[in-house]
Order: structure tokens, then C-alpha cells, then sequence
């Protein structure tokens, strides 16, 4: 293990990026296309081949099946993208990545610590099926283990995750998903493992429901509110009367 870790240098090669910006390169882009990020790292040999769009992916290479896999299923109608390009970039990468690291001066690249927050896709309504989102940035190198939790016990149904998204920086950013159904008797936490990490990281999660209030402050509240209101009206009349019998066409006509 400590020898592959060591072999680790992270991203090398974001060998056809290209950025199309809003319009020359000295102005700040409006929009901007990655073509092509690529990633070989040497631990477990694995790579990623994405292409993104103003920092969404629009598809990634699944590089074991040979395939092209659209973020969106209505892109596939509109494009294509030939997988064997990806797989050739990344033998490219896995060749360059080998002679990196053989070079007597070559370094392996730092850990970073990884960052999570976890919000739902929509307000929270119990009963009401939703998404938790777990937002994991600052993720260098791109190996990651993101899981989630239900009442301390492990979650596989319901999840998706993304690709290694690029951030300016080279770190990286993931977001995994989780479809729930939110519950009184339901926490979730997403649990990160990374190398720049000393231990997993636990971010917890659970609905926010207003305290229930009972029937005895039900009553009292609803008596005072109506109390309040009924004096409200009672004086809000007298003072209008009062303005009306008081007031000539002289005085200010207030915004009655
Ligand atoms: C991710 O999980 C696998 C399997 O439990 C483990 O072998 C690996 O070390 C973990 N990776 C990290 C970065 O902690």
C-alpha cells in the first residue's frame, strides 16, 4: 500500500483541454466547455475521461465497458462520442504517468483534506420522497470513497454519484446522491474516506421538524391570537372614527 500510494500523482495530464470562452481569453468566460478531462492515477490503475459543460458533466467514458455514458439521457439523441478516443487518451496518460514516475526527481503529490456538506434537493416534507445531496470538495488525489448512512447502518439502494468534477485549483469535487423518503425516526450522514483524512468523516443529517406543540399551547395560542385580533379591530375602529371626526380637509389624508 504505501508503495502505490507513493506512486500516486494525482492528475497529470489535462492533455485536450480546451476552454471555449464567452470571447477572447482575456475576458472573464461566461461559459466554459472542458473537452476532455482526463485522469490516470496509478492507484488501483484506474483513470476518468468526462467532458463538462460550465462545470456540470455532460458525459463520462466508462472505461471497463467501452462506453459512452451521457449525464442526460436526451444528450445521446443530440451527440455521440466515440468511446475508443477516451480509451486512447488514457493509454496515452498511463504511458506518460510511468515515465513521471521514474524520473529520479518526481514527487508524489500531497494530500488533500476533503470538504462535505449535505442539504437536500428539495424543502423537506416528511413523507414526501427527496434527494439528500452530499457535496464533497477539495478532493486531491481523485480516490475517494463516499458512502451514506441511515440510522448508522450502511445504504446502497437509492445512490448515485458523479465523476471527479475539475475545480480551477486541480482538486476535484463529487457529488452523491441519495434518494430518501424523509422519516421522524430517519438521520443519514455521508461518510467520507480519503488519505488526507485521519479518520472518516461523518457529515449528519436529519429533517428539521418544528417541535410539536401541544394541544393545551395549541388552544391558548389560538385564543390570544384571536383576543388580540378582535382588540385590534376594536381600536383600529375607534381610532378611525376619531381621525375621521378630528381630522378637516386640512390635515394630511393619511393612508387610511
Ligand atoms: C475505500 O474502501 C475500500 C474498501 O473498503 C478500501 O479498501 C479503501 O482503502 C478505501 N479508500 C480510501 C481512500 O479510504
Amino acid at each position: 500500500m504505501p508503495l502505490s500510494r507513493a506512486l500516486i500523482l494525482g492528475v497529470l495530464a489535462l492533455t485536450t483541454v480546451l476552454s471555449r470562452c464567452g470571447g477572447e481569453d482575456d475576458i472573464e468566460a461566461d461559459h466554459v466547455g472542458n473537452y476532455g478531462i482526463n485522469v490516470y492515477q496509478s492507484y488501483g490503475s484506474s483513470g476518468q475521461y468526462t467532458h463538462q459543460f460550465d462545470g456540470d458533466e455532460e458525459f463520462y467514458v466508462d472505461l471497463g465497458k467501452k462506453e459512452t455514458v451521457w449525464k442526460l439521457p436526451e444528450f445521446a439523441q443530440l451527440r455521440s462520442f466515440d468511446p475508443q478516443l477516451a480509451l486512447q487518451n488514457m493509454a496515452i496518460l498511463k504511458y506518460n504517468l510511468e515515465l513521471l514516475t521514474k524520473r529520479p526527481n518526481s514527487t508524489p503529490a500531497a494530500n488533500k483534506a476533503p470538504e462535505a456538506t449535505v442539504f437536500p434537493k428539495s424543502p423537506v416534507l416528511l413523507g414526501q420522497p427527496n434527494t439528500l445531496i452530499c457535496f464533497v470538495d477539495n478532493i486531491f488525489p481523485p480516490v475517494i470513497n463516499i458512502t451514506w448512512l441511515r440510522n448508522s447502518e450502511s445504504v446502497t439502494e437509492g445512490v448515485y454519484e458523479t465523476s471527479f468534477l475539475s475545480n480551477p485549483d486541480h482538486s476535484f469535487h463529487k457529488m452523491s446522491y441519495l434518494t430518501f423518503i424523509p422519516s421522524d425516526d430517519d438521520v443519514y450522514d455521508c461518510k467520507v474516506e480519503h488519505w488526507g483524512l485521519d479518520e472518516p468523516v461523518l457529515k449528519h443529517w436529519e429533517p428539521e421538524v418544528p417541535a410539536p406543540m401541544s394541544e393545551l399551547t395549541e388552544t391558548v395560542v389560538c385564543a390570544l391570537g384571536l383576543s388580540v385580533g378582535l382588540v385590534g379591530i376594536v381600536v383600529g375602529t375607534i381610532l378611525l372614527i376619531k381621525g375621521l371626526q378630528s381630522g378637516g380637509p386640512s390635515r394630511h389624508p393619511g393612508p387610511l
